[in-house]
């Protein structure tokens, strides 16, 4: 299997995803919407019909594959390779009309991340990285911010739908973060806020109740891009444990605030 060409075609199969999804968004109306588990957790034909395509397709690139999707698909690894992809992460935004939203495909092997791609539809801007090379966006190495101050920073996080009990402690820490540094940005795609923190646009980025498919590309291009990614602890149980703090260069500033709001006891 050469990665190379794995990842051209990943890349292509994502723009041709993103153009279907962008056809369908200028013709969404909120009728469409289709609740998941929850009041506000929601999925349409759409992000189902987006995965459907690229299951169809990853599973001719790479035949024996398995596939841990958003969407229902879950198939076990028969070659040692696992897909892990949110065919549309935004859905909240993509249902209202924002244009904020991606694709996005992680390749593990053996469980350890080889392949990793988001792509930002609307602008058209492609993320991705493969094991051993650097992170580009449309062709160009992207690395990290160097600012190594929380108080130059902006940053970026994810308000929760799930977890009132930890709410508080959650809004504790965003109080902290507005005081001490540039803002914070809630835009709205997990895997957005990744691949802005590889570029260097956010200098951090932190949230909880994430789940493999919404990380596992955007924590990949944040360690190929020179950038840090961890657990709430300071560990790297980011992928499955549901809580997730990224950053370019300071991390020494973003985990004792969110720490001492946090708390270990507060881990679930
Ligand atoms: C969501 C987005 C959002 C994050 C949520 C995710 P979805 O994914 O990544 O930014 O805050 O926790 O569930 O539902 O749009 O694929
Ligand atoms: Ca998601
Ligand atoms: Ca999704």
């Amino acid at each position: 299997m050469n990665l190379k060409d794995l990842q051209e075609n990943v890349i292509t199969l994502c723009r041709e995803v993103g153009e279907f999804m962008k056809a369908e968004q200028a013709t969404f109306d909120l009728s469409k919407i289709e609740q998941k588990t929850s009041f506000n957790n929601l999925v349409s034909y759409v992000d189902k019909e987006s995965e459907r395509r690229l299951v169809t397709r990853l599973s001719r690139l790479l035949p024996g594959s398995g596939f841990m999707g958003e969407e229902g698909t879950n198939t076990p690894s028969v070659n040692g390779y696992q897909w892990i992809i949110d065919p549309l992460d935004g859905t909240t935004n993509f249902l209202h009309g924002l244009p904020i939203y991606s694709i996005s495909i992680g390749l593990a092997k053996e469980d350890k991340m080889i392949l990793g791609v988001v792509h930002e539809v609307s602008h058209g801007e492609c993320f991705y990285s493969r094991e051993g090379q650097p992170a580009f966006c449309n062709g160009r190495e992207i690395r990290v911010s160097n600012i190594r101050s929380l108080s130059q920073s902006l940053l970026a996080t994810g308000f929760p739908y799930y977890h009132t009990d930890k709410k508080d402690a959650y809004l504790e820490i965003i109080k902290s973060f507005l005081e001490q540094s540039h803002g914070i940005r809630r835009l709205g795609s997990a895997a957005i806020d990744l691949a802005y923190v590889a570029c260097g646009r956010l200098e951090g980025f932190f949230e909880y109740n994430l789940n493999a498919w919404d990380v596992a590309a955007g924590g990949f291009l944040v360690q190929q891009a020179g950038g840090t990614v961890t657990d709430f602890q300071g560990g790297n149980n980011f992928l499955f444990g549901g809580e997730l703090c990224a950053s370019g260069q300071i991390h020494h500033d973003m985990l004792p605030i969110i720490q001492a709001h946090w708390g270990v006891q507060q881990k679930s």
